[in-house]
């Protein structure tokens, strides 16, 4: 087997280099690139594709297991070495260092219990849990059995939980009594059994104790450390096909249900390791500590795939950045010499807000590479970041990309490439991103803007969204026939390096967090006293941007009441992040004469840019921009 290291950029020449041949031919390119990993099976060809059906297929009629990828294959070398580093909530609990070895054995005997409990190949498995572990374990347990993880992020509400268990029609639901969360004990079981009621194809739980609060246990419903007493301690990993789903993520999108975005066992795997090797540059030793949630897609390639197909030794933490106090992050950093720390700029705002002293009174020197995801990181975050955490010594790659890419799609390398604050800069060895203008011409040159498009599939780009082919056809390939549209707009500089200048859709990123703003209209729209709304995202110092609802109500009585009654219908249906900063109570909406809310002009009147409103003669009712500009009610 050839060894991966070959292949990873360690120079600007070995990046053009590398990329010229990702590029020429990307074919002989990925296929030496997946001749690293263990196949069961070889493929018999590379790459199929067509951007109209759209159909992609990487490494065809190829066999393997990526579980092990993830743990078999490192038990040679690297059995006793840490695989995960677990950091608990509460400091004064003990962190924990799990092998690859144990790692391997914990997602064995898992895996025997998901089969005892009848879950086989391609059966969906919700995971509604914690930070911790046997999260981790879960993933991997179900990954090796070829049953498909749909992991739901645990801040996620009932609601939001039982819509994603029956989108893709889950069989099983693994969930823990409660969760820590800072000083708060989030009790997941309760919320997980609200979910239950409206959802019928759940036929077991499996309930993880982690912080021993009382919990209601149906017929149906075990303990996890009861199952696991009851299996065997081997688990021969199921031959997967490289095109079979290896889960499902659900992510917002601007219209309607959330997307149940697919991806497949051969490309991602390909995919999400090179891209943490090139990228972070890890090498062996490193504690690399990426911040996310596995309930995100961060957390998924970046903590679990990339990091653990690499042979990495990846930190999982369980609290939050302000417990016991805005100090956290750096004391992790220094309690684990962590080398590798890669966070959203919505943390970096957070706590740059407060007292140096929290920064300083931690000893940061082990960190050689720092790491930004989910959103633009604004310039003053990135001379934050670097100046207090990095010391001006360690590369930031500012990484963009999608739920839907799978992977890191632009970034410098670290320390290979340039890095330029604010920018993406360039494409990862095997992307090719190009700018379009509105009409879908391709911008040629520098020193242009446009929007975002990629030209060429990718390993890992999804598949599809779960049972509805159309949508993912009409929202990622029919704007720009021939392209991937993700949805962003970018500028590129004159020496070819892209910056990412946000959404181009429905969709704002709050806190690192995509939310679309039509599900959240909806649900406001469902309070009986809402006539109609309109919500839309405006910059936000620490969030990058928060959520203002413009809201016509039926009747103006009990204002206040009534606008706390809308923010916990939101909350209750959606969660907590996607609950409006502002709901501005207003007496009519701004629309175009074919009866289009103007969404442009709310966000004008949101930033407060109500010079540049532009001409407004053509709505259907120009008179309602002055109304809500003078006479609404901001709540
Ligand atoms: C945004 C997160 C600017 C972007 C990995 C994208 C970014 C959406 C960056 C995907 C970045 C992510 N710079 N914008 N470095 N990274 N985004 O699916 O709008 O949660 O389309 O994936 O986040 O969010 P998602």
């Amino acid at each position: 087997m050839e060894n991966i290291n070959k292949y990873i950029a360690r120079s600007l020449e070995d990046y053009n280099k590398l990329y010229n041949q990702s590029v020429s031919n990307p074919e002989s390119f990925w296929e030496k690139i997946a001749s690293t990993f263990v196949w069961r099976k070889k493929w018999n060809n590379v790459l199929s594709f067509d951007f109209k059906k759209p159909e992609f297929k990487w490494f065809v009629g190829g066999k393997l297991n990526i579980s092990e990828n993830c743990l078999d294959r490192h038990l040679l070398d690297r059995a006793d070495q840490t695989a995960i580093l677990f950091e608990p909530n509460d400091p004064k609990e003990k962190s924990q260092e799990i092998s690859y070895k144990e790692l391997y054995q914990r997602v064995c005997k898992f895996s025997n219990v998901l089969k005892n409990n009848n879950i086989k190949k391609g059966d969906r498995v919700c995971i509604y849990m914690p930070m911790v572990p046997e999260l981790t374990v879960a993933v991997l347990a179900c990954a090796r059995i070829g049953a498909v993880h749909s992991v739901v992020f645990a801040g996620f509400s009932s609601t939001a939980l039982a819509a994603r268990i029956n989108d893709s029609e889950c069989k099983m639901l693994l969930t823990a009594d409660g969760s820590f969360r800072g000083n708060k004990t989030i009790a997941l079981k309760e919320i997980a059994d609200q979910a239950l009621i409206n959802c019928n194809t759940i036929d077991t739980t499996i309930v993880l104790k982690r912080t021993g609060q009382k919990v209601l246990m149906n017929s149906n419903e075990k303990w996890w450390h009861d199952e696991i007493l009851k299996v065997d301690e081997l688990c021969d990993a199921t031959e997967m096909d490289s095109e079979d789903m290896l889960f499902i993520l659900y992510t917002s999108g601007s219209t309607g249900k959330p997307k149940g975005m697919v991806h497949s066992c051969g490309g991602y795997m390909v995919y999400t390791a090179y891209t943490f090797l090139n990228v972070f540059q890890y090498n062996p030793g490193d504690v690399y500590w990426c911040t996310a949630d596995i309930g995100w897609v961060t957390g998924h390639s970046y903590i679990v795939y990339g990091p653990l197909l690499s042979g990495a030794t990846s930190v999982m933490f369980e609290g939050v950045p302000s417990y016991p106090n805005f100090d956290r992050f750096w004391k992790i950093c220094e309690k684990h010499k962590i080398t590798h720390f890669y966070t959203a700029p919505t943390a970096i705002r957070a706590l740059a807000k407060h007292p140096i002293s929290y920064v300083e009174n931690s000893d940061l020197s082990s960190l050689k590479v720092l790491g930004s995801v989910g959103e633009p990181i604004n310039k003053e975050a990135w001379n934050w970041y670097n100046d207090n955490i990095g010391h001006n010594k360690c590369p930031i790659v500012d990484t963009w990309w999608q739920t839907e890419t799978g992977g890191i799609m632009l970034s410098s390398l670290a320390g290979v490439t340039m890095q330029k604050p604010t920018y993406a800069t360039k494409p990862m060895i095997g992307i090719q991103p190009v700018l379009l203008d509105l009409e879908g011409n391709e911008l040629i040159g520098s020193d242009n803007e446009g929007v975002l498009a990629i030209k060429f599939p990718w390993p890992s780009i999804a598949r599809t969204i779960y049972g509805d082919h159309d949508r993912y056809k009409n929202v990622y390939f029919s704007t720009y026939p021939g392209y991937y549209f993700p949805g962003d707009g970018a500028l590129i500089d004159s020496k070819g390096n892209f910056r990412i200048t946000g959404r181009v859709d429905d969709v704002v990123i709050v806190s690192g967090h995509n939310l679309g703003t039509a599900p959240i209209e909806d649900v406001i729209n469902s309070h009986p006293n809402v006539a109609e709304s309109a919500v839309i995202g405006f910059p936000h110092e620490i969030k990058g941007n928060a959520l203002r609802a413009f809201v016509i109500l039926n009747d103006e009585n009990n204002c206040k009441e009534i606008v706390n009654e809308i923010k916990n219908l939101v909350s209750k249906t959606i969660g907590p992040i996607a609950k409006p900063d502002i709901i501005q109570i207003v007496p009519g909406l701004p629309k175009t004469r074919s009866g289009k809310i103007m969404r442009r002009i709310l966000r004008k009147i949101a930033s407060n840019d109500i010079d540049n409103i532009g001409d407004v003669s053509t709505l259907l009712n120009p008179e309602v921009v002055d109304l809500i500009i003078i006479g609404s009610k901001d709540f």
